[in-house]
């Protein structure tokens, strides 16, 4: 079942977006060759705590982080550790989420550290535009595989793929709720949105093909054949007049990310 949130249930959410945002955008700002991950979910960790929200990740069926934070051939779900440090030419993808009163917000980026080579720097800005269709297709009466499609099309028309072991979400009063949002799909098939619906969308792209395992960890899933992956995400409320972006600030404009 599809829960439509009321316009003051989104002005909520709206505020833990604003949190999951400003983390990220200084999270970006922090990266550098020899930053650990564990630094990074520090940061986040703190950075929730001064605004009296709840890191989402944490405990989330036993996850041990705040962030999850994936480098290279690591797709999504990569653990913070004091032993991971990045280096020049690595491309770090960060996923954070919090609860604030009650209210979910998700969102993601993957960041180049350094100088890194032509092609991640393709597959980075692919993986975002690859989000920004998906966003266009977000107002009511479209069809959930018509976001699906979107997001699909522009990645495989770029020579990428897209994984599909992990999925987009409905977001709320849980951090995932229905629908499942895939990263493919057809144009013109599954749930109509309506006003009010709230979807985390996730593209995951990798430059190989599109399989993935899960490391001994349990969490950490990386590519199968040890290609590339980036990760962008944001959570966005479908309004009369058209996508709303709950992570990031109401009067941004340009890239989402
Ligand atoms: N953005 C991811 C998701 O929607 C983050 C979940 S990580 C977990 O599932 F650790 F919380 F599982
Ligand atoms: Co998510």
């Amino acid at each position: 079942m599809v829960i439509c949130k009321s316009p003051k249930e989104l002005e909520k959410m709206y505020q833990a977006g604003q949190i999951v945002w400003g983390a990220l955008e200084k999270m970006r700002t922090i990266v550098r060759p020899g930053i650990s991950t564990k630094e990074l979910d520090e940061f986040a960790e703190a950075f929730t705590a001064e605004h009296h929200a709840r890191p989402a990740f944490k405990g989330y069926r036993g996850y041990p982080g705040s962030v999850c934070t994936s480098i290279n051939q690591e797709v999504v779900h990569g653990i913070p550790s004091s032993k991971r440090k990045v280096r020049e030419g690595d491309i770090l993808s960060m996923d954070f989420g919090v609860e604030l009163d009650g209210y979910f917000a998700d969102a993601a980026l993957t960041v180049p550290v350094g100088k890194v080579a032509p092609e991640r720097q393709k597959l980075l800005r692919v993986t975002r535009e690859s989000l920004e269709q998906g966003i266009e297709k977000i107002r009511p009466g479209n069809r959930l595989g018509d976001v699906s499609s979107a997001v699909q099309q522009w990645v495989e028309k770029n020579g990428f793929s897209v994984v599909r072991e992990f999925v987009g979400h409905g977001i709320g009063t849980k951090m995932h709720e229905d629908p499942q949002v895939p990263n493919y799909g057809s144009a013109g098939q599954g749930a109509r949105l309506q006003e009010g619906m709230v979807l985390a969308i996730e593209p995951m792209v990798n430059t190989g093909g599109p399989g993935v395992r899960i490391l001994e960890d349990d969490w950490t899933a990386v590519t199968t054949d040890g290609s590339d992956s980036a990760h962008f995400e944001h959570t966005v409320a479908v309004t009369a007049k058209g996508p709303w972006i709950l992570t990031r600030p109401r009067e941004a404009s340009g890239p989402c990310w």
